[in-house]
């Protein structure tokens, strides 16, 4: 906890810390639901070193600050700094959202698992949870707010598959037996029961390898999505939407995950809608 409580400031002030941190689309989306609802605040982008960030952290409050963001490399050392950690970051691993309290004490959730959700469901608003298995590409960070999400929403089965296995055993040692490890060069035998298909990695990303995935066997009924949003119509969801599944692009899930963090530190929850989308794209 900072040794003095901080009173809320005139201006409200948000951020995200990272490193490197130009990347970011958070200060646009942000900044656009700030225009649109005519909020006082602003929310920058803040790079931070490594053996910077305690020391950062603390001071922010005393800044104006009410809450930032938080990125690569950042997401897990911030759980050591927080005063307070929510159950949901504790289970992932990672928190992407900070809130300073008026008291003085800084509280870190994850959102990611959130985003994931509300994107999926605006999405595929008849994709079922308990409606069979889900077959998830990757073993990272993403995938682990992903599986912690997806467990919640009561899915009942997850086939796991990652170019390193031990890490898909690993997350399958944590998260429990729901998950079923499978090798990442015979995915193709899940794919038949999926009813959901969702690629967590980096394949796919604009200067990035593509991901390689014979879909022959995905039943149309399922729901495919890609965590990839550069390009936002991926290879992965143009081969399942060719077989006439219904396909869900990454963007969305980054525009939900900042939602609840707006609404915590502007005092309003934003909507996610086309001209989000356009902010954000520019
Ligand atoms: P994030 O936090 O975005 O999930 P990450 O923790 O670095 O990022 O995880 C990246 C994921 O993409 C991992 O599952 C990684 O597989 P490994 O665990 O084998 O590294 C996966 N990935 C990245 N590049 C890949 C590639 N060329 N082939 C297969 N998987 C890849």
């Amino acid at each position: 906890m900072t040794d003095a409580a901080t009173t809320r400031p005139a201006v409200p002030l948000a951020g995200v810390i990272g490193n490197p941190i130009g990347q970011s689309r958070s200060p646009l989306m942000h900044k656009h639901w700030l225009q649109r609802y005519g909020l006082r605040g602003d929310y920058v982008p803040l790079q931070v070193r490594e053996g910077d960030l305690d020391a950062v952290i603390r001071a922010l409050p005393r800044m104006g600050f009410v809450g930032a963001n938080v990125t690569i490399p950042h997401k897990t050392a911030v759980l050591r700094i927080a005063d307070h950690v929510s159950d949901r970051a504790a289970a992932i691993g990672a928190a992407n959202t900070l809130i300073f309290r008026d008291d003085g004490s800084i509280h870190a959730d994850n959102t990611d698992g959130y985003g994931f959700m509300a994107n999926l469901r605006a999405g595929a608003p008849d994709w079922d949870p308990r409606g069979g298995p889900a077959v998830v590409l990757g073993a990272g960070g993403a995938a682990r707010a992903i599986l912690v999400a997806l467990a919640d929403a009561g899915v009942p089965q997850i086939f796991l598959a990652n170019r390193t296995r031990n890490k898909a055993d690993g997350l399958r040692a944590e998260f429990g037996d729901h998950i079923k490890v499978v090798d990442w060069t015979e995915v193709s035998v899940a794919l038949p029961q999926a009813n959901l298909l969702i690629n967590t990695t980096s394949l796919g990303m604009t200067g990035q390898p593509p991901l390689h995935i014979d879909l022959d066997t995905l039943q149309p009924h399922a729901t495919v999505t890609d965590i990839v949003y550069a390009p936002l119509q991926t290879p992965l969801l143009s081969a399942a939407a060719a077989r006439g599944c219904v396909t869900v692009d990454g963007l969305g899930m980054l525009l939900h995950q900042g939602v609840p963090g707006f609404e915590h530190w502007f005092g309003r929850r934003p909507e996610v809608d086309d001209a989000l989308r356009a902010a954000v794209l520019v």
